[in-house]
């Protein structure tokens, strides 16, 4: 069942990457002169997907209008329509702020899901408006319902792909152990003194991991070098308003010192890793306490 609804949603990248090629276009232009609202509406606040959050609230909201309308009860019915279609926009508006900074097939998958979700609201706020029109007990508006329920369901499931089964907003460092042995750290370049150079980020390899190095002083600061939002190399970012390290990909910002966080689209802190000078020369490296 799952391979053949993998095989249906893959079927619709004809349409779905032309589609999301100008959606993202406007929304990552949009959202990246409004990066303050971005962070916000992603939940970099929070340290949690806001999205996730927000889409509870509508599913289990709108399976009750079905219910009420059983029952019958037509003015639950419809508070339940208007409170669901309202959650319904909110969750959408966190929606759009995570998708603008969404690429590849993980795009194309959201695409679909978003397109899904539009058409559900589409069709709850046409039950919204016959039963307001005064047909709350006619077959028209509970059949809409139940149709834009399926729809709600089916965008439910591919946007469930897009976190479960393409790791989409998933913090790239979820499975990485923590660990207190001092390890050698080789740097990928030294100035000609043996020293970490200064002003910019260097690539360092610490065991099987990659660490991006910056050197303040006397001391190196070191973080895990795979961003923690999709995986871009720190190393190949730049250093911006002293201390902070941006992200070549999607320009998310952390703080050298510590990992945190400071600015998105990532919404999770990045691993980060004390260094200190090895007996004999060179250095030794291990994570920090989090
Ligand atoms: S990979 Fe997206 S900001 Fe780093």
């Amino acid at each position: 069942m799952a391979r053949w609804l993998t095989w249906l949603m893959d079927a619709q990248t004809p349409w779905t990457r032309p589609l999301g090629t100008w959606a993202f276009g406007w929304l990552h232009r949009f959202f990246s002169w409004a990066p303050t609202l971005r962070d916000f509406l992603i939940g970099r606040w929070l340290g949690h997907p806001i999205h996730a959050v927000l889409t509870d609230a509508p599913i289990g909201i709108l399976f009750l209008v079905p219910v009420f309308d059983l029952l019958p009860n037509p003015v639950s019915a419809e508070v339940a329509l208007i409170v669901g279609i309202l959650a319904m926009i909110a969750a959408a508006t966190a929606g759009f702020a995570d998708y603008a900074d969404t690429d590849g097939s993980a795009r194309d998958r959201a695409t679909l899901h978003s397109t899904l979700m539009l058409s559900a609201l589409v069709l709850y706020i046409v039950s919204l408006a016959l039963r307001l029109a005064g047909n709350g007990a006619g077959a028209g508006p509970f059949w809409t319902s139940i149709l834009a329920f399926l729809v709600l369901a089916s965008g439910a499931y591919v946007g469930g792909d897009v976190v479960y089964v393409l790791g989409n907003m998933v913090d790239r460092h979820a499975f990485r152990g923590t660990g207190t042995k001092w390890i050698h750290l080789e740097p990928a370049e030294t100035d000609p003194d043996g020293s970490i150079p200064t002003g910019r980020p260097v690539k360092a390899k610490l065991g099987i991991n990659n660490l991006v190095l910056v050197r303040d002083g006397e001391q190196i600061l070191a973080l895990h070098d795979t961003c923690a939002h999709a995986g871009g190399p720190l190393s190949g970012g730049k250093l911006v308003d002293g201390g902070l390290i941006e992200c070549p990909w999607h320009a998310s910002r952390y703080r050298m010192a510590d990992g945190h966080v400071v600015r998105g689209p990532s919404i999770y802190d990045q691993p980060a890793y004390e260094v200190r000078a090895r007996e004999g020369g060179g250095w030794e490296a291990r994570r920090s306490a989090s």
